[in-house]
């Protein structure tokens, strides 16, 4: 069996920079033509000339003849300033801008520490227009990891939606019914973004024969109510749409006594989705999803060229290379039931 959809976007991506950008990129620009990339890097890209500066590294890694563009996002900190949101809205290369709770997660440490304490930024990101996407969740050391993102939905979105009711949120990588629920009841100027882990997988993933640090993301894989919650919000509502938050660590960094959190979903990443879509008898409505919601949302064109998929199972490597390191991707060693049709070896 065969499916032609329109080429996708992924929504949210983690790239990182280097020689870990060389290795993670072509997966991405093989399945997308395009990716919201976050800006997580060490130091964080808070500033518009450093969003150019990395957009220029992202192009010049491309691999030849690859037609990709990366959508660059604004770091948000306490200082970040009106001005800068300003100047990001003109570049016409920035697109949105990254809310970190500070702590919440990888390279978060120069995150919003109080969102009242960012008011003239969101100000001036409602008025010009340039949606702010949220890692939704709690970080007080006394909310249970699991209810994170719940309390972040019920603490901090009503005050932010009701100050700011013009400005265009999506809440990233949505893992609870909670959530899902928020958004599906919310107007158009609020949207999700769902990752392919968090369709595929439940918390149990997380201890299948033992404990495994490659299941290990933020937010955490929860039950599987949630799951079935996401499942029916991605395949049927117009402000769900793919992002992979496909975020690459190496594998000693995983593999370790306190490992980093992040999934590395990109070798598969459409491939997963239409298995997902596939298992709630959904597919046609994947193209949608990956392709159509996300470029309405952020008022961009979609897409025009196509990408195939085959049914036709392969197996997900034990592990890739990664600058000078190797990586675990999700499904290593398994099989994955879709293949990418483009001349292309797995
Ligand atoms: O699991 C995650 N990894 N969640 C995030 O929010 C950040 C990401 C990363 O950068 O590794
Ligand atoms: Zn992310």
């Amino acid at each position: 069996m065969r499916l032609t959809l329109t080429r996708p976007d992924d929504w949210h991506l983690h790239l990182r920079d280097g020689a870990a950008l060389a290795s993670v990129l072509p997966a991405t620009a093989r399945r997308f033509a395009r990716a919201v990339v976050m800006p997580n890097l060490k130091p964080p890209v808070t500033t518009v000339a450093a969003a150019r500066a990395y957009r220029d590294r992202i192009l010049a890694a491309l691999p030849r003849g690859a037609v990709f563009t990366p959508l660059m996002t604004l770091y948000l900190t306490d200082r970040t300033e009106a001005a800068e949101i300003a100047a990001a809205k003109a570049s016409g290369f920035v697109h949105a801008v990254k809310f970190y709770p500070a702590g919440a997660t990888t390279n978060s440490e120069n995150g919003v520490t109080d969102w009242r304490h960012v008011r003239p930024a969101l100000a001036a990101m409602e008025q010009h227009g340039l949606p702010l996407l949220l890692h939704g969740e709690a970080t007080d050391a006394d909310v249970d990891v699991f209810d994170r993102e719940r309390v972040f939905v019920e603490r901090t979105l009503p005050p932010l939606r009701r100050d700011f009711p013009g400005l265009r949120l999506v809440l990233e990588h949505v893992t609870t019914a909670d959530a899902a629920d928020f958004v599906r009841t919310a107007d158009a100027n609020v949207a999700a973004t769902v990752t392919p882990q968090h369709l595929l997988w439940n918390r149990n993933e997380l201890f299948r024969g033992g404990v495994r640090p490659h299941a290990w993301c933020l937010p955490v894989l929860k039950r599987e109510r949630h799951r079935q919650e996401l499942l029916k919000a991605a395949t049927t509502h117009p402000r769900f749409f793919l992002g992979t938050d496909s975020a690459p660590h190496p594998r000693h960094s995983k593999e370790t006594t306190c490992g980093c959190a992040g999934i590395y979903s990109a070798p598969a990443a459409i491939e997963l989705y239409a298995e997902a879509f596939e298992a709630v008898g959904a597919l046609d409505r994947l193209e949608e999803f990956a392709s159509q919601r996300g470029p309405d949302f952020y008022g961009l064109p979609r897409n025009t060229q196509q990408i195939t998929l085959r049914q036709q199972p392969w197996t997900m490597p034990a592990e890739v290379p990664f600058g000078e390191h190797t990586l675990v991707p999700m499904r290593a060693g398994e099989v994955i039931r879709w293949r990418l049709d483009d001349g292309q070896q797995n």
